[in-house]
């Protein structure tokens, strides 16, 4: 997989191409490459972004601006570069992140995601030049770089080789193999700390109940979350 992003802070990135999971997809092919939309702005001064149209706070992020960084990188005009690949801005309004959502991301081979910053970006934008508007939350970010490692972090540990043997996406929370439940719960070593015990099934060493044990746990997980409560039982 190919992913591009278009930040103004492509040094932020260092950090999560050096992740272990990250770093394993990246050293079998994949990239992640950062473009600095200021390297490519028509306008003086490197700037950017503008004052909105109508008034009101915060600066908006030119339109002029992604049409050249767009062009310049993929070699056809900025429009045309979303039939040729996702291209996905990310805004706090956008299609909510979910476990779906990565799957269908991870199955494409390349992919674009524009950080925005300030008010975000002039509508034009995400009107002519996106193919998805993609949200990780509804709050507001500083930008949309936080946002871009989310899905870059999320998405790359579905790929193959991310994770090494002993460990697997297949059976993660929300996935298909949990009918879309948060996993269940897990305890390690030692079996008993300060009185606090382990669930007895899981030291019996008997699969099949094991198994039981922990897709009721795993349902039981999803009720609550579907009640709007989180997965602890304490409402925590
Ligand atoms: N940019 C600012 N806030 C965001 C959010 N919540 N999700 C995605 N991009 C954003």
């Amino acid at each position: 997989m190919r992913i591009d992003i278009f930040t103004l802070f492509p040094e932020w990135f260092g950090w999560l191409s050096s992740q272990r999971h990250v770093s394993n997809v990246l050293a079998s092919g994949s990239s992640i490459e950062c473009v600095n939309f200021r390297e490519h702005t028509p306008l003086t001064g490197g700037q950017v972004d503008d004052t909105p149209f109508g008034g009101g706070a915060g600066m908006v992020l030119r339109v002029d601006v992604l049409d050249s960084a767009l062009g310049a990188r993929y070699g056809v005009p900025a429009e045309r570069v979303r039939e040729q690949r996702r291209v996905i801005a990310l805004a706090p309004g956008g299609r909510l992140l979910d476990d779906a959502l990565v799957d269908e991301l991870a199955g494409e081979s390349e992919l674009t995601l524009l950080c925005g910053r300030y008010e975000g970006f002039d509508e034009r934008i995400i009107e002519h030049f996106a193919s998805d508007v993609v949200s990780i939350g509804r709050y507001v970010l500083s930008g949309g770089e936080p946002a871009a490692m989310v899905i870059c972090d999320a998405l790359m540990r579905k790929l193959p080789g991310a994770l090494g043997h002993e460990e697997s996406a297949e059976q993660e929370s929300f996935s298909a193999a949990l009918d879309g439940d948060p996993e269940y719960p897990h305890y390690t070593r030692p079996a008993e700390f300060r009185g606090w015990t382990v669930p007895e099934v899981l030291l019996s060493g008997h699969h099949a109940r094991i198994e039981q044990w922990r897709r009721e746990r795993s349902r039981e997980r999803g009720l609550r979350l579907r009640e709007g409560a989180g997965t602890d039982p304490s409402g925590r």
